[in-house]
């Protein structure tokens, strides 16, 4: 029998996550607080499974079988009979923590809770529920389909057997885990947030254009999209939130977030998903 997982939240990390657990030959359920919501991310996951198709890697049965694999519904007890449920909800803590009080309630005692968080307390996360040994972070990277890594963070309770589970799990996801200790930003965000916040001063400073930005630590440093660009494709929102959480957690002046930042996530310049950030969409 295949391992049905539950994924909660179908925004982009989740319906990644869906996909990929889905593609991988698993039973996936996946529950979202509205209807319209779960549609948008199964939109999602059949145009990425396309992309395949177009390239032949994929058959169009092949498509509808993993589409077919995914139950997505409103109710959250439909992750009752679920052996691991990775949390991508909002990143917010009280949000992530009544998830996970209420995933504590309706699913088997023996259930593996990951979330998916950037940045929050996996340690915290735990204590919300009466299984913290079962809590564990799964930070999976965007595009999910695409991007190999699954930063794996055990909180303070966080058991061995529950660590080579999920372990084991990233392996059949066709992903490579590696892991880290429960700190603020994890490794991920602790260096990658920096740099990005960098770009931002740079800019807000008038030293370079956007384009010259982006263009110098492309070309210069061959990584696939400029710090700026790569702002707008994670959401500034979410970046200013994970420089907020480096800030308060480790307490140092050079994790202060940009005003620039500050000013763009006020206006409601989100990036990509607002049509509008450090670039116009
Ligand atoms: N679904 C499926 N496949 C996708 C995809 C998606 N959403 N997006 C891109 N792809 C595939 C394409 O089909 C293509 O496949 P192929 O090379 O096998 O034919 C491949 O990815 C490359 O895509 P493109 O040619 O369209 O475009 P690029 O070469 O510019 O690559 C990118 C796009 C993979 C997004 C690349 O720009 C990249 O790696 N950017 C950096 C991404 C990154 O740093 N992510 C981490 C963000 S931080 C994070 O997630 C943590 C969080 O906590 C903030």
């Amino acid at each position: 029998m295949s391992e049905t997982i539950g994924v909660v939240g179908a925004g982009t990390m989740g319906n990644g996550i869906a996909q990929v657990a889905a593609r991988a030959g698993c039973d996936v359920v996946i529950r979202d607080v509205q209807d319209d919501f779960l549609q948008r991310g199964l939109k999602t996951i059949d145009k990425s499974l396309q992309r395949d198709v177009d390239k032949e890697r994929l058959s169009t049965e092949e498509k509808h079988g993993i589409l077919g694999k995914i139950k997505a519904t409103t109710e959250l007890s439909a992750l009752s009979g679920c052996s691991v449920v990775i949390e991508a909800v909002t990143e917010n803590l009280e949000v992530k923590t009544d998830v996970f009080r209420a995933l504590d309630q309706i699913t088997q005692p023996t259930t593996i809770l990951a979330s998916n968080t950037s940045s929050i307390s996996i340690t915290k996360l735990g204590a919300a529920t009466r299984r913290p040994d079962k809590v564990i972070g799964m930070h999976f990277m965007n595009p999910v389909p695409v991007m190999k890594l699954v930063e794996v963070i055990r909180g303070i309770a966080t058991s061995d057997e529950t660590y080579e589970r999920v372990r084991s799990l990233s392996d059949k996801l066709g992903k490579t885990a590696l892991d880290c200790q429960d700190s603020p930003g994890f490794v991920s965000n602790r260096v990658l947030m920096p740099m990005i916040n960098e770009a931002i001063f740079a800019l807000y400073e008038g030293v370079a254009t956007r384009e010259s930005i982006d263009g110098i630590m492309k070309l210069g440093m061959n990584h696939p999209m400029g710090p700026l660009t790569l702002a707008d494709f994670i959401g500034l929102d979410v970046c200013l939130a994970i420089m907020n959480v480096l800030h308060e957690g480790l307490g140092d002046p050079k994790y202060r977030a940009c005003p620039l930042l500050k000013r763009y996530v006020d206006a409601g310049w989100l990036g990509r998903k607002s049509g509008r950030g450090f670039y116009e969409y």
